[in-house]
């Protein structure tokens, strides 16, 4: 399963999709069985909640006829969102257990796609094969993320663009967990490095052009309970967010990057 390369780094891949395998993301907020459009809906409403972000910063719906990878796409919520915009849709993910549900998920919302179980750090499609690779929560994640970045890079075609997503080292939710003692999801995944803003650009320049947003602001939690889900509701979310942009710009919670090959 796991592409040629050191016995140490394809270990390391092997722990990474057994976690994957036995933790599909944000599989905990859903109420409804698993694999059900109930179960599917249920997680992207919890997701576009948390990242009200993401269809401000990214175009769904502006890629009809374009060639688009989702390199692990989970359970494929994001990947739908552009497959329904008209976009020619391919998903790929190491843990098998996510591009089932990804596959169930299509074929329930009558979306065409093409899923594959495939390392992203070592792919097999052509170079220049992609109008735009997407790729969101899975750099930090992944055993090589430099790798994954240079395959990112080679798949996409000239002038194509790639959007990348990744933790801010220093953001205020880290601070917050820090200090209250909170869990916050994926912290017991076998590999989740965070990045600092400079890290994160050298990550990336093996591309051309590079544009990197900060982003994931406090919203109220509904996966903790108790006093400090209370605490953290009532008295944290609002007054953060009510501090001017310029001052806690740099603590978002997510880098999100644009980058152009
Ligand atoms: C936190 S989930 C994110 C899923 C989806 N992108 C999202 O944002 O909801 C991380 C995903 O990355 C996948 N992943 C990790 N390393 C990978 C690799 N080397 N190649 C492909 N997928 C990988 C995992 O299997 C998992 O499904």
């Amino acid at each position: 399963m796991t592409a040629p390369g050191n016995a140490d780094s394809n270990d390391r891949l092997d722990a990474v999709r057994e976690y994957w395998n036995n933790h599909v993301h944000d599989w905990k907020v859903a109420r409804s069985p698993a694999g059900t459009p109930e179960f599917f809906e249920e997680i992207e409403a919890y997701r576009f909640e948390k990242l009200h972000y993401l269809p401000l910063r990214v175009d769904f719906n502006g890629y009809a006829d374009e060639r688009i990878l989702d390199v692990g796409c989970g359970v494929g919520n994001d990947l739908a969102r552009f497959a329904k915009g008209g976009a020619n849709v391919v998903g790929i993910d190491l843990a098998e257990h996510s591009i089932d549900l990804a596959r169930a998920n299509f074929e329930q919302r009558g979306l065409a796609g093409h899923f594959e179980v495939m390392n992203g750090e070592s792919m097999s499609f052509e170079d220049d094969a992609f109008d735009l690779v997407y790729c969101h929560t899975v750099l930090h994640f992944t055993a090589n993320p430099s790798a994954m970045v240079k395959e990112i890079r080679r798949v996409l075609k000239p002038g194509g663009t790639a959007i990348l997503m990744t933790v801010n080292r220093h953001s205020w939710l880290n601070v917050t967990q820090r200090l209250m003692k909170i869990e916050i999801d994926h912290l017991d995944a076998p590999i989740f490095d965070q990045y600092t803003y400079a890290q994160f650009q050298s990550l990336l320049e093996p591309f051309a052009k590079v544009k990197i947003v900060c982003e994931r602001f406090p919203v109220p939690t509904k996966v903790h309970k108790g006093w400090k889900a209370r605490l953290y509701n009532d008295l944290f979310v609002g007054p953060f967010n009510r501090l001017p942009h310029s001052w806690v710009e740099r603590s978002g919670h997510h880098f999100l990057a644009f980058a152009e090959k």
